[in-house]
């Protein structure tokens, strides 16, 4: 089974299959990516060759494969602090701004941080803790920190909190120490519970709208680089329909959604501000 490759025909039914689902347009450069990833699932389910699993997939009977198979395609890179100036700008720019806001009474003392595409949690986690050393600006503040992705197993891995050394490298050894507990003999560092309970986890398709409470910030990172289009257009309008009026979108360095952002003012290569 481990030898078997896809046909043309079966390559492109999967990928067909991932960018209905997930609106991932996959390379035609990427057959052994998607034939390994594929294969992985082949052999959790014990189906023999990949038109076969692809039949139970698309049945009813593999309704509760689907998210275990986008888990298998989806690319879940991302470490802790990933482009730090987001995040010195989120505590040094961003946080003192809605604080002098709310001193002023022209906002109220509520904040939503939406990181869209979490994967294993590292972004979310970095958000909180940015928030966390500015806590005495946001004293009595109502903080809401959303962390979405299509994977379930990426989730539950942003649940468990648990890392390693590489995902913490760019936090100061000083700060690891206080907002991590060390498994020395795992090597492993863990995000410590009174983190944990400021952060909200929830399973969600970038296709699909929020719908939820508008967000005053919103992390769409690393994302959309396999996306056409089509499908990068709906993604940023579901997006855009998220944020507040004065709200800011941080985006990665790959999304490629530069001409898609019109109604939003561009403050930086990769910040934007949704009008008041
Ligand atoms: C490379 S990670 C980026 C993580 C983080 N934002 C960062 O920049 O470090 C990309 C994530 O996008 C998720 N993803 C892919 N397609 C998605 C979709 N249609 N809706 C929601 N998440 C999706 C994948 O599961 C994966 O966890």
């Amino acid at each position: 089974m481990n030898h078997i490759e896809l046909t043309d025909e079966e390559y492109e039914k999967f990928c067909s299959l991932i960018y209905r689902v997930a609106g991932i347009r996959i390379a035609d450069s990427k057959r052994v990516m998607v034939g390994n990833r594929v294969r992985r699932r082949l052999r959790a389910t014990g189906i023999s060759n990949f038109a076969r699993y692809y039949a139970y997939l698309t049945s009813p009977a593999g309704n509760g494969e689907m998210p275990l198979f986008l888990d298998a395609i989806t690319t879940n890179e991302t470490y802790f602090l990933r482009d730090t100036q987001h995040y010195d700008w989120l505590g040094d720019v961003f946080l003192p701004e809605i604080s002098q806001q709310a001193a002023l009474r022209k906002r109220p003392k509520c904040l939503k941080i939406w990181s869209a595409a979490c994967s294993t949690g590292e972004e979310l986690y970095s958000i909180a803790l940015t928030v966390i050393a500015k806590r005495p600006l946001l004293a009595g503040w109502k903080i809401t920190l959303l962390g979405t992705d299509l994977s379930g197993a990426a989730l539950a891995a942003a649940q468990a909190g648990s890392y390693d050394a590489r995902a913490v490298r760019l936090i100061e050894p000083s700060l690891r120490q206080k907002f991590f507990d060390e498994d020395r003999q795992a090597q492993r560092w863990i995000v410590k519970p009174d983190i944990k309970v400021l952060v909200t986890w929830k399973q969600h398709n970038l296709l699909l709208p929020l719908g939820d409470n508008l967000c005053d910030c919103i992390f769409l990172k690393n994302v959309l680089i396999y996306f056409d289009a089509n499908s990068k257009q709906t993604v940023v309008q579901n997006v855009i329909d998220a944020l507040a009026k004065g709200g800011y979108l941080v985006i990665g360095p790959t999304e490629g959604i530069y001409g898609m952002l019109g109604s939003l003012n561009k403050l930086s290569p990769w910040l934007y501000q949704r009008p008041t």
